[in-house]
């Protein structure tokens, strides 16, 4: 058996499969299930910027006044404020009920106060921060510049406050997506980009003439995304890099390091299938390596990235002329 160990975010991992963050990363008995079929580490639930500067608002609230002169406003601190100490508390059973690396993680949208946070994360023991950030360009107004200014004010703001390896999880919706990750990639505590988020999309209920929440869960086409991209970024950036979109089966998983990933990350198929899905996944990564002489996953990894193969340009095709010629 191959030796399936793999370095990601400076952190030692057993297998390269992650599971990301989603509600099966939200206890610490689901994950020890995860643990236990073999996953590398956990990236948990996010907690959303908006639930940490409730709770910011709330005490400058109370300082200011001293105390609380409507119940409502104390009932939804303590909600809040329990929102918080409850995800200190995953962490934290978290970290005593499996060996494997946990990275926290935190939705966001702008840098502030909540950045703070970050602090009490790595307190808690975290051994990574997963900062899932974006803003939607969808406002005609907003000038690229500021938008990609305020990611990287996030992960600076974030750096100042604590000393934990950070990994951009972001979108693909960059007017120059290779350059962003790649600066994004080369801010110092930026140790891994996880490409790329899944949004909810919008879709349309014909008999009911209304816009709806789209599919939930990826299927294995969107995969294609993260090859393109993780391929042609492979040895540009400064960082580790990780896929994670439509990966459903072992045979994805080794497409993905071929072309570069350190790790993957999987979310929709540990909802269709449940945690053992990875054990099989893990198998079949096993076999593969097995038949093809392959001792570790280093020898793997980057093999068929962009730099370094005889044809990059199959990394460039966006159009399929020849195709559109020949199949009218
Ligand atoms: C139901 C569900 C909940 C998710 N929740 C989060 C979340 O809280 N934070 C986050 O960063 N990503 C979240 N994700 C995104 C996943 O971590 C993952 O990046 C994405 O789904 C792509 O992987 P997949 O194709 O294996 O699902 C969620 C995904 C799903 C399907």
């Amino acid at each position: 058996m191959a030796n399936l160990t793999t370095q990601y975010m400076g952190l030692k991992l057993d297998s390269p499969i992650i599971a990301g963050s989603s509600g099966m990363t939200d206890k610490p008995e689901k994950i020890k299930k995860l643990a236990e079929a073999g996953a590398g580490a956990v990236v948990l639930k996010s907690l959303f910027e908006e639930q940490i500067n409730m709770e910011v608002d709330s005490q400058a609230v109370n300082n200011m006044y001293g105390n609380y002169d409507d119940v409502e406003n104390y009932v939804s601190f303590y909600t809040r404020k329990h929102n918080l100490d409850a995800y200190l508390k995953l962490i934290k059973d978290t970290k005593a009920a499996v060996d494997i690396p946990v990275i926290a993680s935190i939705n966001c949208i702008s840098a502030g106060e909540w950045t703070d946070f970050a602090k009490k994360i790595e307190n808690a023991g975290a051994d990574g921060l997963e900062l899932n950030i974006f803003v939607l360009p969808s406002d005609p107004e907003q000038e690229a510049d500021k938008l990609v200014k305020n990611y990287h004010q996030i992960v600076q703001e974030v750096s100042n406050a604590c000393d934990l390896p950070l990994a951009v999880k972001t979108s693909y919706y960059f007017t120059s997506l290779s350059r962003r990750m790649v600066k994004l990639s080369n801010e110092p505590q930026v140790k891994a980009l996880v490409l790329f988020n899944r949004f909810y999309n919008p879709d349309v209920d014909l008999d009911k003439e209304e816009v709806k929440s789209g599919h939930i869960y990826s299927v294995p086409e969107e995969n294609a995304m993260c090859l393109r991209w993780v391929g042609a970024l492979y040895g540009k950036v400064g960082s580790d890099l990780a896929a994670s979109h439509g990966i459903h089966d072992g045979e994805a998983v080794l497409k993905n390091l071929l072309i570069g990933a350190s790790a993957v990350q999987i979310a929709s198929v540990l909802y269709k299938e449940g945690p053992d899905e990875i054990k099989s996944m893990l198998n079949t990564i096993n076999a593969w390596m097995d038949k093809k002489g392959y001792e570790k996953l280093a020898d793997i990894i980057g093999k068929l990235a962009q730099s370094n193969i005889k044809r990059p340009m199959i990394y460039e095709r966006a159009q399929f002329m020849k195709y559109y010629s020949e199949h009218r």
